[in-house]
């Protein structure tokens, strides 16, 4: 383990309290974002919220608040930022546990929208959160820069279409019945997982006002912790417990998916997230404290049990 991951690996306090309050802060925001409306669209709203609140770790909101944070930006900004992302990965969570997909029963600990309400409003929640994420982005209050507010957008775009997420989930589907190699594996997961993890960090750099060209170490931190993120739930879908992790466990061999555990085994795949946990800590070693937290968060990523 690297000198940086140890040091500051130890400063769990920091972490904790940094998680129990992004936590509170994104519920508190999707609780103002999404009042219930007095019409039949209410099912709907409700909906949103079963899925966007009260749930979750909150790991791409955090990433996204630590980077603007250790680049001064004010924490408001960060926040919105942070659920529009957060809005994103729900949608895609709800979409992913669609009969049509991967068919679950269990997420976050209680039962899957689709069975919580029922199949169309799921997909309407989804559509719904995909298109809030984009009305938050794009307003004044996220940023008075239009600038800025069209970067946020682009990225967050990007990350969650054909060239993020959804094109990783595409190739994630044809996983049970296509032979992939290390390569590929990668490559699907960078897409499928890291997208929108790169894209929180790549948000936080973007409203700190940080230059494309200064963005290299944090970039290069993103995209280590993004694939070792897919590694650990790869591993938690094997030696998980389904109560801590609060979905269901085994899906992937029940599905037959092609994982990193699959190809590399279960230490392989361990040894593989920690050395690419130390090398995302090693990215940021010239930030020096100030990256404390984005380092804590790298190790909680590979260490975690849910
Ligand atoms: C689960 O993401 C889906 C993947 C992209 C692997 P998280 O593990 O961040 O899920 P929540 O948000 O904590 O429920
Ligand atoms: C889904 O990956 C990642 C998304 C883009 C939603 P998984 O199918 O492995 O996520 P879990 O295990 O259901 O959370
Ligand atoms: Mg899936
Ligand atoms: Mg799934
Ligand atoms: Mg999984």
């Amino acid at each position: 383990m690297s000198e940086a991951v140890e040091l500051v690996g130890k400063d769990t306090a920091e972490l904790d309290e940094a998680f129990a309050r992004i936590q509170t802060d994104v519920d508190a925001l999707f609780d103002a974002l999404l009042p219930l409306p007095d019409d039949t669209r209410r099912p709907l709203v409700e909906a949103m919220r079963y899925s966007a609140m009260d749930g979750g770790k909150r790991v791409r909101p955090l990433l996204l608040v630590a980077t603007a944070e250790m680049l001064g930006v004010a924490r408001e900004p960060a926040l919105r930022a942070a659920c529009a992302v957060e809005a994103i990965h729900v949608y895609s969570l709800i979409h992913d546990d669609l009969p049509c997909m991967d068919d679950d029963d269990l997420r976050r600990g209680k039962p899957t929208l689709h069975k919580a309400f029922d199949e169309a409003t799921a997909v309407l929640a989804g559509d719904s959160l995909h298109a809030l994420a984009f009305e938050i982005l794009t307003d004044e209050e996220t940023s008075t820069d239009p600038f800025t507010r069209a970067e946020l957008t682009r990225t967050l775009a990007t990350a969650s279409g054909m060239n993020g997420m959804a094109g990783g989930q595409v190739m994630d589907m044809a996983a049970d019945s296509a032979t992939y190699d290390l390569p590929t594996i990668t490559r699907l997961q960078q897409l499928k997982t890291g997208a929108l993890l790169a894209a929180s960090v790549e948000m936080g750099a973007i409203l700190g006002k940080l230059q494309p060209e200064g963005r290299t170490s944090l970039r290069a931190y993103a995209r280590d912790v993004g694939l070792a993120f897919q590694i650990a739930d790869d591993l938690l879908d094997v030696e998980g417990d389904e109560e801590t992790v609060g979905k269901a466990v085994g899906k992937d061999s029940e599905q037959g998916k092609q994982t990193f555990v699959t190809l590399m085994g279960i230490e392989g795949a361990r040894n593989q997230a920690r050395a690419l946990m130390d090398q995302a800590a090693g990215h940021l070693a010239h930030y020096g404290s100030e990256a404390s937290l984005l380092i804590a968060l790298a190790r909680f990523i590979v260490e975690r049990d849910k």
